[in-house]
């Protein structure tokens, strides 16, 4: 925002204050809205509909991340930062293989609950619990580190380079330079790292059951895109997207859930009957208002008539820098029925949390059940309620402005 003339500035920090009643009349008004400003197009699309529309031509509104995928993994790309082309889908498969949508039940749904248990357990004769730093982010980080194989050397350090590298991926829209210099050194270390790892995996086969190992095993047997490089990149690009979200979704949603007893209680009778479907629900409707982006960036690749034969279509021309809100669109009331309420009978398919289309997120199978899990041991604890003063209020980094670092609640 820094080279914004100053009422620009303020206008954008104003609608970024009321981003949602900007976008429910942005979608009643201009819903495709596409401005021209420094010689450049961009385009926000608020409507569930249309939003869809973007996110499932990948070709023609192709993701912005290579150049800075580039700059953390050496001038590579993963399948984060391609087009739809065979290498996309064959990468994203392989990784597929090697961690299995079975074992979201199996595997992590078990190992989350004995991680948030853990940690509850240290806190409860204090009754107090960062809902950020201090359970979401162990929890996550333990559980991706040894799911992955790639533990860290603690807690604390591989959680900030995964922030700090996100941050810079997805935050950083504007390609600021002191951004990207701050990025490099941060994304050597974890390189440096993961190779180091690998190479030590490599002299201890046949020990470990994580992700790693299952894809040295695909080397073995000569899969095609599993060099140690291409591992190495693969492993960084999980780090950078597991690890950061759900200490950003846990809080910012109990951050909603807080502030609403009647759904708090009717979740925590969910959570103590141990109905999980059901804890599920309050957990994703909860998050629906304070959801993880307000939304997705993409790069209009050749020109395009969005929402083609309605009154509302428009000329998307190429190079516009679209802003697919996801956010907006779980809000539609085309799609998503009376959408300022809090209802727990939504079809999945109201739910953009994870994105949608050739890009949705490959954790998804995981997060369905990791999110809820752990939201389900806090919402367990009697009493549960915001700590007082501003501990009992979500605190976000300063460098970003999107990473809660602290929300404390207090039990018992
Ligand atoms: C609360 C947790 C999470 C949220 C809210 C979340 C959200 C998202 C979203 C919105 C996208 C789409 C990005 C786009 O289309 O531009 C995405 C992609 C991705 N996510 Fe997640 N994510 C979470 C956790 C995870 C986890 C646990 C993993 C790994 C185990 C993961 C790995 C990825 C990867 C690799 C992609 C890129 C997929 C592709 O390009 O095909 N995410 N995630």
């Amino acid at each position: 925002m820094s080279d914004m003339p100053g009422l620009a500035a303020r206008l954008l920090a104003l609608g970024m204050r009321h981003m949602d009643l900007v976008f429910r009349i942005l979608r009643n008004t201009l819903p495709i809205l596409v401005v021209r400003r420094g010689g450049r197009h961009y385009a926000l699309i608020t409507r569930y509909d249309d939003v869809q529309e973007v996110l499932s031509r990948p070709n023609t509104f192709n993701v912005v991340y290579a150049p800075k995928i580039a700059v953390i993994m050496e001038g590579d790309n993963i399948f984060l930062g391609m087009r739809d082309e065979e290498r996309q889908r064959r990468d994203k498969a392989t990784l597929r293989l090697a961690a299995p949508q079975a074992e979201a039940m199996a595997r992590v749904k078990p190992e989350t609950r004995r991680l948030a248990e853990e940690v509850i357990g240290r806190v409860r004769e204090r009754g107090r619990l960062d809902l950020a730093m201090e359970l979401t982010q162990e929890v996550t980080t333990r559980l991706f580190g040894a799911y992955f194989g790639t533990p860290g050397r603690s807690v604390e350090e591989i959680s900030e380079q995964a922030r700090r590298l996100f941050g810079y991926m997805f935050a950083s829209p504007g390609n600021d330079p002191a951004r990207q210099a701050r990025a490099e050194p941060v994304a050597a270390a974890l390189r440096r790292d993961i190779e180091e790892t690998i190479r030590a995996r490599k002299q201890d086969r046949g020990r470990h059951d994580d992700m790693l190992e299952r894809c040295l095993r695909f080397q073995d047997i000569g899969l095609p895109g599993l060099s140690d490089r291409e591992i190495r990149n693969n492993l960084i690009g999980l780090i950078v997207g597991a690890m950061p979200q759900a200490p950003m979704l846990i809080p910012q949603l109990f951050d909603r859930l807080l502030d609403r007893p009647r759904e708090l209680a009717e979740a925590q009778a969910a959570a103590r009957a141990d109905d999980d479907a059901a804890v599920a629900r309050y957990v994703f409707e909860a998050a629906r208002f304070w959801p993880l982006a307000p939304w997705l960036y993409r790069q209009c690749e050749e020109t395009y008539r969005l929402a083609g034969g309605t009154l509302r279509s428009r000329v998307i021309p190429r190079g516009t820098l679209v802003l697919a809100a996801t956010r907006s669109a779980m809000f539609d009331g085309r799609r998503v029925p009376r959408p300022r309420a809090f209802r727990t009978d939504r079809p999945d398919h109201a739910y953009m949390h994870f994105g949608y289309g050739l890009h949705e997120c490959f954790g998804i199978h995981m997060n369905k059940v990791m999110v809820p899990e752990i939201c389900k041991a806090v919402l367990r604890l009697p009493g549960l309620r915001r700590a007082p003063g501003p501990e009992g209020r979500i605190r976000m980094d300063d460098e970003f402005g999107i990473f809660p670092m602290n929300l404390t609640v207090e039990f018992g």
